[in-house]
């Protein structure tokens, strides 16, 4: 018995006599029944131009020549995949970078909903999969003692800073992100009692408008802090470091989305007010370079982290992602040898995000956190100066367990940048990079940003932190810790297949 079966290359040439057929048969009809038709003839006229266009004009696409109008359905029909992927297609726990499972979670704890889950887990529970060991003897929750971290103690300066909760929001420049999503997460983290990154998107005017404790991220191009050659200046760095609200300084050598690559911000979303802060040209995409141009080598890459420190006078991190753990070990050698010490090292995974990078970046380049991080802990440890610094981890940790888990293979605190972006309501449209998230997000289009109302997303940007802050004592007592400083690869069960099998007690 035959199937039925659509043969495309007979439909479009059907279609190719058929749609001038028609525009004359409806010609002829609103000529001869009723006026009405003519609108017909006028709609099959326009696709019987566009057809001989796509057959016999333009020649870019072989599709469109040989199928014609028909053609164009197969590119209608890729355009809508992702969302008919995500809205009917995709199971719960299929979608990347986020399954709906976890932006479900992050949704929920931002809207302040209560995140009990029925039935059972949707995740894996295979071979490879860490997971967290509870202790027969739970801490009792007024026995936890409250989350403190200082930067900067270890070089006993007066600007050190505490934080009281494990999360602060990860660099993510206003240029990358919209103005009504940076003053979002600026006025939620200010109201979380959190700190934000500022990102390498120059002078953070929004971010400092809405109050939040901050981070100031100098990327390699120096935004913000940059002189005419593109080095550092000092003196634009001194007046910012002394800012209030100024409490940290990055120096940011790559990121896990881009290693090795340096920014780029697309010229679509250059507008005169993020050329301004920046200090670049409109129409033009703005291209950071792959390296500080100060730093060269491990030497003079310690001396301009020191210099950093002694110009601003607040504790200074570094952040990037690990290649190579050796090259790694190395330069942190070089630190334990020279003495000089970032007040902190942000580990950011291959597996980190990004507002807009080159797809082999994407996909090919970059240590994942939990090795790097394990990696960059056990050096330390062994170079016996783990306690001279800091070690934060970024790379999808968007809940309270998985926060507790990097805290296990050694950080002392966590950054998160998607998260805060689906607590702001982020439908992982994908489009972060090309101006249109239909969210405002991440698009500077007046329209998009009209949706993002600050007032309602900085609750939720305070209800996330809040509800996650909640999970993470929770979680604490039930490992059977104190404080969150007791954690350590005991308290997770790492599986034979594991990647990170081996660090810990079966
Ligand atoms: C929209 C967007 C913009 C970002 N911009 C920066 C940036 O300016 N500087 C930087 O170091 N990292 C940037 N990142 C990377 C994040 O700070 C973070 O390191 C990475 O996404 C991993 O965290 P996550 O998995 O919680 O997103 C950006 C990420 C996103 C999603």
């Amino acid at each position: 018995m035959s199937t039925a079966k659509v043969d495309l290359h007979r439909l479009s040439r059907v279609a190719n006599w058929a749609i001038p057929g028609l525009a004359v048969a409806s010609l002829v009809a609103g000529m001869t029944v009723s006026f009405w038709f003519h609108f017909l003839t006028v709609f099959f006229l326009l696709l019987t131009v566009m057809n001989l266009f796509y057959r016999f004009v333009q020649t870019r696409h072989t599709i469109l020549r040989n199928f014609g109008a028909i053609g164009q359905l197969r590119y209608v029909m890729e355009s809508l995949g992702p969302e008919l992927r995500q809205y009917f297609f995709s199971n719960d726990t299929e979608e990347r970078p986020f399954s709906r499972v976890e932006r479900a979670e992050v949704y929920r704890k931002a809207k302040g909903i209560d995140a009990a889950v029925a039935f059972g887990s949707q995740l894996e529970f295979g071979p490879k999969e860490i997971k967290l060991r509870h202790s027969m003897y739970p801490t009792p929750h007024d026995e936890l003692e409250p989350f403190r971290l200082t930067f900067g103690e270890e070089r006993g300066i007066a600007s050190a800073y505490t934080i009281d909760k494990p999360i602060m929001i990860s660099a993510m420049s206003f240029g990358a992100l919209s103005e009504p999503a940076v003053r979002s997460l600026s006025r939620g983290a200010k109201h979380a009692g959190i700190a934000m990154n500022t990102g390498e998107g120059g002078w953070p005017k929004h971010h400092l408008e809405e109050g939040a404790d901050l981070i100031f991220q100098m990327g390699t191009a120096k935004f913000g802090v940059r002189d005419e050659g593109g080095l550092l200046d000092d003196a634009k760095l001194r007046k910012l470091a002394a800012l209030p609200q100024m409490k940290m300084i990055e120096i940011k050598f790559s990121q896990g989305a881009k290693p090795g690559k340096g920014g780029l911000l697309p010229k679509e979303k250059i507008t005169a007010e993020i050329a301004e802060l920046r200090g670049v040209p409109m129409g033009e995409d703005v291209v950071s370079p792959p390296s500080h141009p100060e730093c060269y080598d491990n030497a003079s890459t310690l001396e301009f982290i020191q210099r950093v420190q002694e110009v601003s006078g607040l504790p200074t991190g570094i952040k990037f992602c690990v290649g190579s753990l050796d090259q790694t070990a190395e330069f942190l050698r070089e630190m334990a040898h020279s003495k000089i010490f970032p007040d902190y090292i942000a580990i950011d995974g291959g597996e980190g995000g990004t507002g807009a990078a080159p797809k082999p970046y994407l996909d090919s380049f970059g240590m994942p956190l939990m090795p790097a991080l394990r990696g960059v802990h056990t050096i330390l440890t062994d170079l016996e100066i783990r306690d001279r610094t800091k070690l934060i981890a970024a790379g999808k940790l968007i809940g309270a367990a998985k926060w507790t888990m990097a805290l296990a293979m050694g950080a002392d605190a966590i950054y998160s940048a998607r998260g805060f972006m689906l607590a702001l309501g982020c439908i992982q449209a994908l489009h972060c990079g090309d101006n249109t998230c239909p969210v405002g997000i991440t698009s500077h289009d007046r329209t998009l940003k009209h949706g993002l109302v600050i007032s309602d997303k900085a609750q939720r940007v305070q209800q996330y932190v809040h509800g996650s802050v909640h999970d993470f004592e929770e979680i604490l007592c039930s490992t059977g810790v104190k404080s969150a400083r007791e954690l350590c690869m005991d308290n997770l069960y790492v599986p034979p297949q594991s990647i990170l099998a081996g660090e810990n007690r079966a």
